[in-house]
C-alpha cells in the first residue's frame, strides 16, 4: 500500500460525509477528496428530519448486518451525545410516541425494541395525546440528528485535516481511475453510476414550522408525523411517493399534512411556516455496502439507505471503512 493512498469519495449527503470522516480517523495520511454535485443544504440528508427510527423493513444483506449497522449507530450517535460537542453537531435526544387507530403493528419496532432504553406501550392517559379513536400507542427514548449541522460540521473537520471538497459530476467510474479507492456514496445517483434498477426513489415532502413548545415526535396513521428540533423548528410530515422523481414542492401535499398534523396538535395552524422542502430517499433492498472491482479500480458501495440514511449512517460507513481498509491493502488489483 502507498504511503498516502489517494481515496475519492463520490457523495456529500450524510454517508458521503459519515465515510470520508471515519476513514480519515482510521487512516490520517489517506489523501480525501470528496467530489460531490450538491453539498450541504442542497441534498437529501438535510431534508431529513433525522430522528433515529428505523423503517421495519430496513436491511442489509443478513439479519446479522442489519443488526450491527443499528447497533454501531446507536452507540456512535450516544458516544456524541455524551460530549460537548452535541448541540454543535446537530445531534439531540428526543422522547417520541407512535400512535394508531386501527393497527397495533405499527406502533411496534422489532430493530429498536431492544437497543433504545426505553420501548413502551403507552398509557391510557397519553393515547389521549392523539386525535379521538386512537387505539394504540407505544412510548420510546430516541434520539435525532439535523444535517443542517451535522454536515457542515462534518466537512470542517474533515477539510482542517486535509481532505479536499470539490464540486463536479462523476460520469462514470472510469473517470476515477487514477485513485487508490473509490467510495461510491452516490445516494439516488448510483442508480446511473451502476446501472442499478433495485435502486427506487421514495418522494417525501416535509414542513418546516417555528413551534417551541412542541416537546415530543409524534407519529399517527397514513405517514403523519410532527418532528420537534433544535431552535424551536419542527418538522412536519409526511408523503411517501413511491417511484416518483418529482422534486417540486406540491401545495397539495402540503395541505394535506398540516390538516393530518392539526389533528394531534390543533395550534401548529398558527405555526410560522419556515420552509417547505422536497427530497427523494434512495430506496433499496438490502442497503448496499460492498466492494466491486471495476475495470482495475477499487470501488465500495455504500448506498440505498431509503428514509434510514441518517440514522445509520455510521453503522453503515464502519462496515464500507473496514471493507475499504482491506480492499486498499490486498494486491486484487495487480493479478488481472
Ligand atoms: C422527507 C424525508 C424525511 C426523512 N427523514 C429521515 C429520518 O427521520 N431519519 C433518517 O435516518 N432518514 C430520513 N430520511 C432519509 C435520508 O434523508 C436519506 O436516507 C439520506 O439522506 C441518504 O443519504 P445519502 O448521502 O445516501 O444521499 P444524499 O443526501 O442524496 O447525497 C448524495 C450525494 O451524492 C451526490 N451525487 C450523486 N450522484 C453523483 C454523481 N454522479 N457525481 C457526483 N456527485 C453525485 C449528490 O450531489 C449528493 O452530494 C428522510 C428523507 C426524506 C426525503
Ligand atoms: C491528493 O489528491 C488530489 C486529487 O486527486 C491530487 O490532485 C493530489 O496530487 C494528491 N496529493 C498527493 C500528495 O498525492
Ligand atoms: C417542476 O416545476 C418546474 C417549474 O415550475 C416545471 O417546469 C416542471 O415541469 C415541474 N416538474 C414536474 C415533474 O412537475
Amino acid at each position: 500500500m502507498k504511503d498516502q493512498p489517494n481515496i475519492a469519495v463520490i457523495g456529500a449527503g450524510v454517508i458521503g460525509m459519515t465515510v470520508a470522516k471515519l476513514f480519515q480517523d482510521q487512516l490520517r495520511n489517506a489523501n480525501i477528496t470528496v467530489i460531490a454535485e450538491k453539498y450541504s443544504a442542497d441534498t437529501t440528508s438535510d431534508v431529513a428530519a433525522g430522528i433515529f427510527k428505523p423503517g421495519t423493513h430496513f436491511k442489509g444483506s443478513t439479519k446479522e448486518i442489519t443488526k450491527k449497522w443499528l447497533t454501531d449507530s446507536w452507540h456512535f450517535w450516544q458516544d456524541i451525545l455524551k460530549s460537548p460537542d452535541a448541540e454543535q453537531m446537530g445531534v439531540m435526544p428526543l422522547g417520541s410516541y407512535i400512535f394508531s387507530k386501527e393497527n397495533y403493528h405499527v406502533t411496534r419496532n422489532h430493530l429498536i425494541e431492544g437497543l433504545v432504553p426505553i420501548y413502551r406501550p403507552a398509557t391510557k392517559e397519553e393515547l389521549k395525546m392523539a386525535p379521538e379513536g386512537t387505539k394504540f400507542g407505544s412510548y420510546f427514548s430516541t434520539l435525532k440528528v439535523e444535517c443542517e449541522r451535522y454536515l457542515p460540521w462534518t466537512g470542517k473537520t474533515l477539510v482542517e485535516r486535509g481532505a479536499k471538497m470539490i464540486r463536479g459530476k462523476v460520469e462514470s467510474f472510469a473517470s476515477l481511475s487514477n485513485y487508490d479507492l473509490v467510495f461510491n456514496c452516490a445516494g439516488l445517483g448510483a442508480k446511473y453510476l451502476c446501472n442499478d434498477y433495485d435502486l427506487v426513489p421514495i418522494r417525501g415532502q416535509i414542513i418546516k414550522v417555528n413551534a417551541p413548545w412542541v416537546k415530543h415526535a409524534l407519529y399517527g396513521d397514513y405517514d403523519t408525523y410532527i418532528i420537534p428540533g433544535l431552535n424551536g423548528m419542527v418538522t412536519l410530515g409526511g408523503v411517501r411517493g413511491f417511484d416518483s422523481y418529482n422534486l417540486n414542492y406540491s401545495k397539495y401535499d402540503a395541505a394535506d399534512i398540516l390538516e393530518r398534523c392539526c389533528e394531534f396538535l390543533p395550534d401548529l395552524k398558527n405555526a410560522e411556516v419556515i420552509a417547505h422542502k422536497v427530497g427523494l430517499r434512495p430506496h433499496r433492498m438490502p442497503v448496499r455496502v460492498e466492494p466491486e472491482l471495476i475495470d482495475g479500480l477499487k470501488v465500495v458501495h455504500c448506498y440505498g439507505h431509503g428514509g434510514n440514511g441518517v440514522m445509520t449512517a455510521p453503522g453503515t460507513a464502519i462496515d464500507a471503512v473496514e471493507i475499504g481498509l482491506n480492499f486498499l491493502r490486498s494486491n486484487v488489483r495487480n493479478k488481472l
